[in-house]
């Protein structure tokens, strides 16, 4: 196949196309990229009792909600020490399935009530094999009549796997017979950009090598609500963590909204990437809000734009700044609501929509506003002008190979964003499903289809982002682990986004061919004399391919490539992608495409 490559004409591609969308899922968040270490460490939510909770030495240990916290928090963990106790008591927090220990520095607190002077013990040690490798004393002060923060650091030596505890213990003989209250435990390794109630860096790490252009968050689902009032509710996912009550989320566990509003900004702004942020419209798993009863919502939405955009004057921005964001925020972004074209929300969709892009659109006209769905029918018509619609596609492999063509012809003046995407096995939506390389062939394929289009297509949003490989509701993601810090196991879909994330230019190029797409596809970019073009194999016949680009000299080929069904696993990185240096002959380049591969050849 010969392909050449025009340095003339071509359209503008989107600055933002690549990027994805988090919402707290698979304990994505929470257990996840979120640095805090323990679980059901506030008793939030109403179905986790004593998980992760066990007793060390001759005490009794209990929910109890008879002494909250905070108002937020309302149980703590009641240790109930025998009264023949001599030794150092306590109580053990297992994690997610396990507590990751590093050689690094923790950070940890705890609140703590009841009577006691002396000593408190915390380890890091291992459940089974009782290695302890960290092992750090404190001493408190602690009174009956009020909860106390005790915040320490300390250092460990690095466990093997993730079959770890962290304890805290204390002097048993000196609360014999009596009982001690703790509640609010945190445990933090370093985090990314040292950020207090930050993201887990070895996490975050991986996930910003993909470059992403812009952050879809908080939801998906989980924005919605199982019911109207377990919605997310931004205003409690900010503040001081031991205010927030956290909820029973969409994806049928509690979370913490430790990671909450603030915290995403933060990621965003660290990263670079523009934050797209949804709003709750009207529509939970259990109910629809729409006419006037939405407008106490739709002055809620205009409270969270005050907090992320107000001036220290304004009350909901002195709060803002209160919380330790003295700058307004950036938020050019607002989506309205989640996927309304299903689970009910159709109908009232269009008046709901314009109620809230009526009232945001007033006050901050610079925000672009997305529409949560793509079916007309579902739209306001017309559709108002500079709003951007949002169509979700989960996929099996060939389904999205046939869809390359699918933005082509759609009309110039609507934008669209690919809110959600990802190759996966609808038939068996819980299932596992995990990446492999046919499948990540087929998305790159159709990721060419938007760049080829990125006049229109302005964003695209693969999804969802992280699982703990054991809490997973949905699969696949893009990267997974498991409770060991070297279990980070990037997809074929990581380094595929990775790839074309990476290698983008500002202007999508034209490309004569000596044939039609398929099996082979391909699309180009550049920007200045720099030349990205990507390539991708669908089928089990190698493709010798000649990209010719006159004017250019040398560069470099990445290429990911594998057997059709092949895919990474815990602990075993077998497909990455190969980067190689590229010499043009004449500026002709000789690519040979092996079975599934993609690549991108990157030239200048
Ligand atoms: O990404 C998983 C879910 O898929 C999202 O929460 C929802 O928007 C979509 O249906």
């Amino acid at each position: 196949v010969v392909l050449t490559i025009s340095g003339k004409g071509g359209n503008k591609s989107s600055p933002l196309l690549y990027g994805v969308m988090f919402e707290e899922m698979d304990h994505s968040g929470d257990g996840g990229i979120h640095g805090q270490l323990l679980q059901n460490n506030g008793f939030q939510g109403n179905s986790l009792g004593m998980t992760a909770y066990a007793p060390i030495g001759s005490v009794n240990i209990s929910q109890d909600t008879s002494k909250p916290v905070s108002d937020a928090i309302t149980s703590s963990l009641r240790v109930s020490v025998s009264s023949n106790a001599t030794e150092y008591v306590g109580f053990a927090n297992t994690g997610y399935n396990g507590v990751p220990v590093r050689n690094a520095t923790y950070n940890s607190s705890f609140w703590m009530s009841g009577t006691y002077s002396g000593t408190i013990n915390l380890q890091l040690i291992g459940s089974h094999s009782g290695i302890v490798y960290a092992d750090h004393n404190l001493t408190v002060e602690s009174t009956e009549s009020n909860f106390t923060q005790f915040k320490t650091t300390f250092n460990s030596s690095a466990s093997p796997d993730g079959d770890n505890e962290w304890h805290l213990t204390f002097d048993g003989e000196k609360v014999a017979g009596s009982a001690l209250n703790f509640g609010y435990i945190e445990l933090f390794p370093p985090t990314y950009h040292e950020r207090e109630n930050g993201l887990r860096e070895d996490l975050a790490t991986v996930f910003e090598k993909v470059k992403f252009n812009f952050l879809r968050f908080p939801g998906g689902n989980n924005i919605e609500g199982l019911e109207i009032d377990s919605r997310w509710k931004w205003n409690r996912t900010i503040g001081p963590v031991v205010d927030r009550p956290g909820r029973e989320s969409d994806w049928f566990y509690p979370n913490t909204d430790a990671l909450g509003l603030d915290e995403y900004l933060w990621w965003c702004e660290d990263m670079q990437m523009t934050p797209l942020l949804a709003m709750w419209a009207g529509k939970s798993y259990g109910g629809i809000v729409s006419g006037s009863d939405l407008q106490p919502f739709v002055d809620d939405i205009l409270n969270e734009l005050e907090y992320l955009l107000g001036n220290s004057s304004t009350h909901f921005g002195a709060l803002r700044v209160k919380n330790g964001r003295k700058d307004p925020w950036k938020i050019p972004y607002v989506e309205i609501g989640n996927e309304d074209d299903l689970t009910g929300g159709c109908d009232t969709y269009p008046d709901r929509f314009s109620q809230i892009y009526t009232a945001i659109h007033d006050a901050y006209p610079n925000i672009t506003l997305v529409a949560s769905n793509g079916d007309y029918s579902c739209l306001p018509s017309p559709v108002p002008e500079g709003v951007i619609i949002d169509l979700h596609l989960y996929r099996q492999p060939d389904d999205f190979v046939a869809l390359f063509n699918q933005f082509d012809n759609q009309p110039r003046n609507q934008s669209i964003m690919v809110g959600e995407y990802g190759c996966r096995n609808t038939s068996n939506a819980k299932g596992t499903y995990w990446s492999y390389i046919q499948g990540s062939c087929s998305e790159a394929i159709y990721m060419m289809g938007m760049e080829r289009n990125s006049d229109i297509v302005q964003m695209a949003a693969y999804a969802p982002l992280l699982e703990h490989f054991g809490f997973v509701s949905w699969s696949p993601t893009l990267y997974g682990f498991n409770s060991s810090s070297g279990s980070i196991t990037p997809s074929t879909s990581y380094f595929v986004q990775k790839m074309f994330a990476s290698n983008k230019g500002d202007t999508v190029i034209p490309i004569n061919s000596s044939t039609e797409f398929g099996p082979l596809y391909w699309a180009a970019t550049k920007s200045d004399s720099q030349y990205y073009v990507k390539l991708a194999n669908y089928g089990p016949e190698e493709q010798n391919v000649t990209v010719s680009i006159s004017e250019t000299k040398s560069g470099r080929l990445e290429m990911l490539s594998g057997s059709r069904l092949q895919g990474n696993t815990p602990y075993e990185v077998d497909v990455e992608t190969v980067s190689t240096k590229i010499e043009g002959k004449e500026g002709n380049y000789s690519v040979s495409m092996g079975p599934w591969a993609i690549a991108v050849l990157a030239v200048a």
